[in-house]
């Protein structure tokens, strides 16, 4: 039978809950379960004192609650407020602990789609013959649900049909093809369904612009377990992601864009979380190559530099839409989760055997050059080359887009309060490579085609600025006197 041990993890809150009421308020009181039954006491059993009660937790699912006694009824009315308030914090601790395992799941989910996509993108880089590359897409959706036969039937570059199979034989597939794929030909997204022989079916379309060029079907045998929502998931992944790419085989294109599609979907994604955060990330990218070229990293770095960008703020997946786009001041417990999407970060790139550039550009954008940043509070050169540079990136996208508590801040402004951050948040060569970057490129090259809503005090003598700007930041002078503490926060 079910009972509050089966699911809250932190069991020393409801010791320290238990011992309250016996130590101080001196009552005997168990734990029963779903059932009534006594899973605890604590120190004595409850029915051994004449006056008692139960109280039920309030959960998703019954899972008992708590019997206390005393020595006479009198005495159970005087507790009863502190039981309740004791039962009131277990409920927000079991809350709690919910959200947090539904998270980790999101999270777990996320990596291993990534994780996959990673994968397979790794195998069919670089192969320009469509039939391979679309057997190998195959195999690897059926290794990973565990498919018994699979199919893909689409057009080739010249309208001709091209199948390719998985366990399967041409006359199994006609057959499917005749039963199952006629019958859901207008299907516009992956379905689950069951062939007449009991057979578990995944139906999932390849969408390309014009329309439904094919279908990819994974069969699991009459006898097994049906296919899951989680496998169907993972399936539509062709929809989504995949499918662009069959189509970009279609047309003869490169592969190269495969996985920085897949990163900028996601990308998306979780800037939608937060309304204010729209292109946040795709911007920080495109700050993050500008620098990046000034100080002459060559093509690779800058593409996985650009990747870095995109993915740096992934891990807010894990914290709550309500308190990204929480217009009043954070509470110190929420700035603590916000503090902690770095290491979301870590957690889903962790299994992808991702360049370590990337995933320290990814995680260390929120160290700071005098190390109180977060998540590890590392200093100078311990952060990485491409962690100084995202935060650069990071901070100015942040500083001239509006929040839910300010109105977005002109260039000029943005950049003048950066310097005041040189040497204690920010890497004074990344911050003067960027202001170069806005030197050496024409504006509308650098920032307007990034993002068109930036703001100017005086346009016209943005040039002259960043002149004396970066005099400013170079002057001797500068680098002696005390820099005011940067407390900018993204
Ligand atoms: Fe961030």
């Amino acid at each position: 039978m079910a009972s509050i041990r089966d699911y809250l993890f932190d069991t020393d809150f409801l010791e320290q809950s238990l011992t309250y009421l016996t130590d101080t308020l001196k009552l005997a009181v168990s734990v029963i379960d779903s059932q009534g039954q006594t899973v605890l006491n604590h120190p004595a059993p409850a029915g051994e004192l004449p006056a008692r009660r139960e109280f039920s937790f309030q959960f998703t699912l019954p899972i008992g609650g708590l019997r206390c006694a005393a020595p006479d009824e009198t005495a159970l009315d005087q507790a009863e407020p502190h039981i309740r308030y004791c039962l009131a914090a277990l409920h927000n601790q079991l809350q709690r602990e919910a959200e947090l395992r539904e998270t980790t799941d999101e999270m777990l989910r996320l990596s291993s789609q990534l994780n996959f996509l990673y994968q397979v993108a790794r195998k069919i880089v670089g192969i320009d013959d469509m039939r391979k590359c679309y057997q190998i897409i195959l195999a690897e959706i059926a290794g990973a649900i565990k498919a018994d036969q699979g199919f893909i039937h689409t057009r080739g570059r010249w309208e001709e049909e091209i199948r390719v199979t998985h366990r399967m034989s041409d006359q199994e597939v006609d057959t499917v093809r005749y039963n199952l794929c006629l019958r859901h030909a207008n299907a516009d997204h992956t379905i689950i369904c069951a062939s007449e022989t009991g057979a578990s079916l995944l139906f999932s379309p390849i969408k390309e612009k014009e329309g439904s060029s094919g279908q990819a079907v994974f069969i699991r045998e009459p006898g097994q377990r049906p296919f899951s929502a989680y496998e169907k998931q993972f399936v539509g992944i062709i929809e989504n992601i995949i499918s662009p790419t069959f189509e970009t085989l279609r047309l003869y294109d490169s592969l190269q864009d495969l996985y920085l599609n897949t990163v900028k979907a996601l990308a998306a994604a979780i800037d939608a979380k937060d309304e204010y955060t729209h292109g946040h990330s795709f911007r920080v990218a495109k700050y993050a190559i500008a620098i990046g070229s000034q100080l002459e990293l060559d093509n690779l770095h800058l593409n996985d530099l650009e990747i870095s960008g995109y993915m740096h703020d992934l891990g807010k997946i894990g914290v709550s839409e309500m308190i990204l786009g929480k217009p009043g001041k954070l509470t110190h417990d929420e700035f603590r989760l916000i503090q902690k999407h770095p290491v979301f970060t870590d957690k889903i790139l962790q299994p992808i055997k991702l360049p370590d550039r990337i995933l320290e550009g990814a995680i260390q954008h929120h160290e700071r050059m005098d190390g109180t940043g977060y998540p590890y509070g590392l200093k100078g050169t311990e952060i990485s080359l491409f962690g100084r540079i995202i935060a650069v990136a990071d901070v100015f996208d942040a500083l001239t887009s509006k929040r839910p508590y300010r109105d977005a801040l002109p260039v000029e402004e943005a950049l003048k309060t950066m310097c005041d951050g040189i040497d204690c948040q920010y890497d004074r060569e990344v911050l003067l490579a960027f202001i170069a970057a806005l030197r050496t490129n024409r504006l509308e090259e650098m920032l307007g085609e990034i993002n068109l809503g930036l703001r100017y005090e005086a346009v016209q003598n943005f040039n002259q600025f960043l002149v004396e700007l970066t005099e400013f930041t170079m002057s001797p002078a500068r680098q002696e006197t005390t820099i005011t503490k940067g407390t900018t926060e993204p």
